[in-house]
C-alpha cells in the first residue's frame, strides 16, 4: 500500500472514498457530512464502531480516543470494510493537533498492519484492490506539520510494521518448508539485502566444538540439523551494542515427553522468538538505527525418536553447567542456555532474549500479552513505555528467592524444569537465569512471548496466526533508546 501526503485540505484531495474518525458523540465536527444518515443508522462513534456509506464515499470510524493504538485499531477497521469493495484509493486526514505524529503512525501502522495476509498456501489469490492512502495534513490547527516531517514518520512506520510482516510470515510458514536450514537460509538473503549487516551461519559441527551440549541434545532426533545463526548489523558509529537472542523452534513436538495433539498444534510458532530477532534486526538497519545489534538464533526442531535426548539425560551446557532433563518439553530454555553463553562473548551492552517459552506465561498474563522479565527495573520500565508507544502489550513478572531454588536437581547442577508446578513462566526465566554471568546480569531481558507470538483468532489490528510479537516493541524501544543518546 502506498502512502502520499499532501498539503490539499481532506475535501479536495484526490481520492475515491473519504474516511474520517468520529470521536464526538455528537459528531461535531466539520468533516462528518453526514449526521443524520448515521444517527439513523444507530453509529455511535463508539471504538471499534465502523460505518461504510459506499454511495457517498464516505467512511466513518469511531474512535475512544487519539492514541496511536486506537488509531491504529480504527484504521486496520476501515480496512477490513474497504477490503471487499473496488475502492482503489482512500483519503483521510489528521485530527487534531496535539497528535499529529500519532495520527500519522496510526494510519500507516493501522493499515499495513491490518492488510497483512498469509496467503502462501492459498491456490486462489486475490490481490488487494485498495492501493492508495492519501494523507491530508489539513486539521483544526493549519501548519502544524510539515510535508518533509510527515513523509519521514510514514517511512518509519513502514520499516517498523514491515518488519512485524516479515516475522509474520516466517512463523506461519508451515515446519515442512521452514526448517532450521531455511531460517538459516533468510537470515543470509536478509545480510545481502541490507547494507552493513553482515551473517554468520554454524552447523553441528561448530555446536559440538563449542560444547553447546545442551542446545545439540533438543536436535538430537530431528530430520533437520541444527543452525546457529548469527546476524550482525554495524553502522559507522555505534553507541552501544544490543544483542538480540531467539528460540528458533522450527517444530516442537515435545519431544519424549510428547505434548497431547491438541496442544502441539500451532507449534509451528514455536520460532517466533528467532524470527523476531531477524525482523529487529532488518527493521533496525533500515532505520539505520545508531547501535551495532546482533540477533543469534538457535535453530531447531524437537522431535521423537530412537535417537531422542530423555527425560533423565544429563547435558552438558557451553558454560560447563550441568543439566538433568525432566522434561524434553521444555527445551527452549536449553536452547537458549547455550545461546545465551555464546552472545555474551560478544560483550553486549544489552541482552534481550525472545522465546515462545512457557505455556504458564499464557495462564499468567493471557494471550495477548509479553512477559517481562530480568533484573533490571530500569530496561524493564523503558521497555513498558516502548510498549505503550508501540502498541504491544507487557507485563513484569519479578523473581523472587523462594522461586530459584526450585530448579535444584540431586544428581546434576540444576534441573531442566521446576519441582513446583505454579510460576512456570519465571521458574522457566530463572533457569535461564544460570547462564548469564555476573557482570551481564544487569543488561539482561527476557521476554516470554508465548501468548502474542500466535493467537488462532483475530484481535485488534492482528490476524488469526503470528503477530510479530517482539517486533514492534523493542524497534520503538531501540528508536527511544537512540534519542535518549543525543540528549
Ligand atoms: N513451546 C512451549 C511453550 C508454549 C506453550 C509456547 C504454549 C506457546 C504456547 C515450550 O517449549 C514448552 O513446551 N514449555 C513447557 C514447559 C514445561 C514442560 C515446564 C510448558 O509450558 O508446558
Ligand atoms: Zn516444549
Ligand atoms: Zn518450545
Amino acid at each position: 500500500m502506498r502512502f502520499n501526503i499532501t498539503k490539499e485540505p481532506l475535501q479536495e484531495a484526490g481520492a475515491q472514498i473519504t474516511i474520517v474518525l468520529v470521536a464526538d458523540k455528537n459528531f461535531d465536527h466539520k468533516w462528518i457530512k453526514h449526521k443524520e444518515l448515521l444517527k439513523s443508522l444507530n453509529f455511535k462513534g463508539e471504538s471499534e464502531e465502523a460505518v461504510l456509506l459506499a454511495g457517498e464515499k464516505y467512511l466513518y470510524v469511531g474512535v475512544g480516543s487519539f492514541e496511536a493504538d486506537e488509531l491504529r485499531i480504527a484504521f486496520a477497521k476501515a480496512y477490513k470494510l474497504l477490503k471487499n469493495t473496488a475502492f482503489t484509493s482512500a483519503k483521510t486526514a489528521l485530527y487534531i493537533k496535539e497528535c499529529s505524529k500519532a495520527a500519522i503512525i496510526g494510519i500507516v501502522e493501522g493499515f499495513t498492519l491490518g492488510s497483512y495476509e498469509f496467503t502462501r498456501y492459498k491456490t486462489k489469490k486475490e490481490s488487494p484492490k485498495l492501493e492508495e492512502v492519501v494523507i491530508s495534513l489539513e486539521s483544526f490547527n493549519e501548519g502544524m506539520i510539515d510535508e518533509k516531517t510527515a513523509a519521514d514518520i510514514v517511512r518509519q512506520a513502514q520499516i517498523i510494521v514491515g518488519a512485524a510482516n516479515y516475522a509474520k510470515e516466517i512463523v506461519n510458514t508451515a515446519p515442512y518448508d521452514y526448517t532450521p536450514v531455511e531460517m538459516a537460509a533468510d537470515a543470509k538473503a536478509l545480510s545481502e539485502k541490507l547494507e552493513n549487516v553482515t551473517c554468520a551461519i554454524y552447523d553441528e559441527k561448530f555446536l559440538e566444538a563449542q560444547g553447546m551440549g545442551a542446545f545439540l541434545a533438543v536436535n538430537r532426533a530431528s530430520a533437520h540439523p541444527p543452525r546457529l545463526i548469527h546476524l550482525t548489523y554495524k553502522p559507522k558509529e555505534a553507541k552501544k551494542r544490543v544483542i538480540f537472542v531467539g528460540k528458533g523452534l522450527t517444530y516442537d513436538s515435545g519431544g519424549l515427553s510428547l505434548k497431547p495433539s491438541d496442544y502441539m498444534v500451532s507449534m509451528k510458532a514455536d520460532k517466533s522468538g528467532g524470527a523476531a530477532a531477524l525482523a529487529i534486526l532488518k527493521g533496525a538497519a533500515e532505520l539505520e538505527l545508531p547501535f551495532e545489534i546482533h540477533a543469534i538464533i538457535g535453530a531447531t526442531e524437537n522431535m521423537i525418536g530412537g535417537n531422542a535426548y530423555k527425560p533423565d539425560d544429563i547435558l552438558k551446557a557451553k558454560n560447563g553447567k550441568t543439566i538433568e532433563v525432566r522434561n524434553t518439553d521444555a527445551e527452549g530454555r536449553l536452547v537458549l542456555a547455550d545461546c545465551l553463553v555464546y552472545a555474551q562473548e560478544f560483550k553486549p551492552d544489552l541482552l534481550i532474549d525472545m522465546a515462545t517459552l512457557t505455556g504458564a506465561c499464557v495462564v499468567a498474563l493471557g494471550e495477548y500479552t509479553i512477559g517481562v522479565m530480568g533484573h533490571n527495573d530500569n530496561i524493564k520500565h523503558e521497555l513498558y513505555r516502548a510498549a505503550r508507544k508501540s502498541g504491544e502489550l507487557v507485563n513484569n513478572l519479578s523473581f523472587n528467592r523462594y522461586l530459584k531454588p526450585l530448579l535444584k536437581s540431586n544428581v546434576a547442577d540444576l534441573s531442566n524444569i521446576s519441582s513446583s508446578r505454579y510460576g512456570g513462566a519465571i521458574t522457566a526465566a530463572l533457569f535461564l537465569d544460570n547462564f548469564i554471568e555476573e557482570e551481564y546480569k544487569d543488561k539482561w531481558v527476557h521476554l516470554d512471548i508465548a501468548g502474542p507470538a500466535y493467537v488462532e483468532k483475530e484481535w485488534g489490528y492482528n490476524q488469526t496466526g503470528a503477530s510479530g510479537a517482539g517486533v514492534r516493541l523493542n524497534l520503538y524501544y531501540l528508536k527511544e533508546l537512540a534519542k535518549e543518546g543525543d540528549k
